[in-house]
């Protein structure tokens, strides 16, 4: 793994678009043509957490979003799209902060605690969580 990333900069960091996930799992150029929340939870989430965000337990653990108190913190989920979790994928790389923005908001309206769900995510905010992840990734770097 650090081989395989010692490498990848060495060879493959000049051409890296900005955001260079530390452990890509879908491979760059890959992406999404869906630009609405409903259209993308459907075509990206549901998959994992269920078309009504009931989550799974299958191979992995995939957790509930309906009723999760997590999502009381709106940066916790745009960091979750984003930068993903454990067993969960990053969608950094093939979401822009337009998509990103549409489907964390369309989860918040279907599934956010009572009141998160009035709330708007602006690109703005999609964009300054994307800039702080990319921060924490280079300071990482080795
Ligand atoms: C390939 C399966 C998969 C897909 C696709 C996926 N997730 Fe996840 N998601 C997971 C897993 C597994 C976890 C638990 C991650 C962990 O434990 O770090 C998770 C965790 C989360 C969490 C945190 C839940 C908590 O209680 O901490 C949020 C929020 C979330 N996902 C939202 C989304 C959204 C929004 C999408 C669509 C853009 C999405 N996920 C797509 C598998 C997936």
């Amino acid at each position: 793994m650090r081989w395989a990333l010692l490498l990848l900069g060495l060879v493959a960091l000049p051409a890296l678009p900005a955001l260079a996930l530390d452990e890509p799992r879908f491979s760059a150029g890959w992406g999404f043509d869906q630009r609405t929340g409903p259209a993308l939870y459907a075509a990206i989430c549901a998959g994992c957490h269920m078309p009504d965000g009931r989550g799974a337990r299958g191979a992995a653990a995939y957790p509930a979003l309906a009723g999760n108190a997590r999502l009381a913190a709106t940066p916790y989920l745009l960091r979750m799209i984003l930068k993903g979790g454990k067993a969960m994928p990053a969608f950094g790389s093939v979401l822009d902060d337009g998509q990103v923005g549409a489907v964390a908001n369309e989860v918040l309206r279907r599934f956010g605690p009572p009141g998160q769900s009035a709330v708007a995510i602006t690109n703005d905010e999609v964009a300054t969580m994307r800039a702080a992840i990319q921060q924490e990734q280079r300071s990482q770097a080795p």
